[in-house]
């Protein structure tokens, strides 16, 4: 068990990666606090995960949810081992046509959210603990439309080099895993929720023929990734981005639709 009577916190863990990194972190021993706006589906993933997991509904954009949330894993789990800064949205913002709100909201949620998540975790955690952002090979693809999320997916990976330096002392690590397309709710949320299924197989198709390894990353191929910077086995591992991407990023020249 590499995660044995390690405590952690996962938001946005009633969906996605995040669902599937408590499932693997429970499996490895760990209890495991899992955040998110939806108490539906906090209530499922809680019935699903079992008496190691607890759920607590809070909005990582709402400070009064934050403050709340703290003092609850405060009082709930003393001290914090892990955290998984994952809570994340995706979003349009073309340029030339993008209202300031939108940009915003995209901005808000995954770079102050996650920042303020770890802010408020900092003084809960042991030494030796173990912080890892989701970031996104966004950081790098210059895809058109998603100047917002782009940029912060970005700046995860310069805040998180700031953090780790911060908590230098402290002896936590603080990395970053930057997944590729991965076979998670976010594609059918806002915008997508209505795309037919023939539609929805040729931006599969698409997506696929752009990865070397010929295929959609799946929640569990990210989940043993947090897994590994989460445990003792990346143990002088630090201040990283860990690209989960099929080799998009690092060889595009082997993906099917580069090699002709
Ligand atoms: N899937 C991909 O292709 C992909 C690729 C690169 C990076 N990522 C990143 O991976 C992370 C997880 O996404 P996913 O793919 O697993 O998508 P997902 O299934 O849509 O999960 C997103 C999670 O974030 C939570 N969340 C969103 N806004 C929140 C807020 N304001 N406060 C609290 N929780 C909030 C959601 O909870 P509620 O539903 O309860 O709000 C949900 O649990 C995101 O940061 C995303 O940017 C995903």
């Amino acid at each position: 068990m590499k995660l044995a009577g390690k405590k952690a916190l996962i938001t946005g863990g009633n969906s996605g990666i995040g669902l599937a990194t408590a499932r693997l972190f429970i499996s490895e021993g760990a209890e495991v606090a899992i955040t998110g706006r939806d108490q539906q589906t906090l209530d499922e993933a809680v019935a699903e995960l079992g008496a190691k997991a607890h759920g607590y509904r809070a909005d990582v954009t709402v400070a009064e949810d934050r403050k709340k949330l703290f003092a609850e894993l405060a009082k709930d789990f003393g001290k914090l081992d892990i955290v998984f800064a994952n809570a994340g949205i995706s979003g349009r913002t073309p340029t030339g046509t993008t209202n300031e709100a939108i940009f915003e909201n995209v901005v808000h949620t995954n770079l102050n959210g996650a920042f303020f998540t770890v802010n408020s975790a900092a003084p809960l955690m042991n030494d030796n603990g173990s912080i890892i952002f989701n970031g996104s090979v966004h950081n790098y693809l210059g895809q058109p439309g998603v100047a917002a999320y782009a940029a912060t997916k970005g700046g995860l990976v310069s805040m998180a080099r700031s953090i780790a330096a911060d908590l230098a002392l402290r002896k936590i690590r603080v990395n970053v895993v930057a997944p590729g397309s991965t076979k998670t709710p976010i594609w059918k949320r806002g915008g997508r929720a209505n795309v037919t299924a023939e539609e929805s197989a040729k931006v599969s198709d698409f997506f696929s023929s752009t990865v070397p390894l010929g295929r959609w990353g799946e929640p569990e191929d990210l989940a043993k990734a947090v897994l590994f910077l989460a445990s003792d086995d990346s143990s002088y591992i630090n201040a990283v981005e860990l690209m989960v991407d099929g080799g998009l990023t690092g060889a595009p020249f082997g993906a099917a639709i580069l090699r002709g």
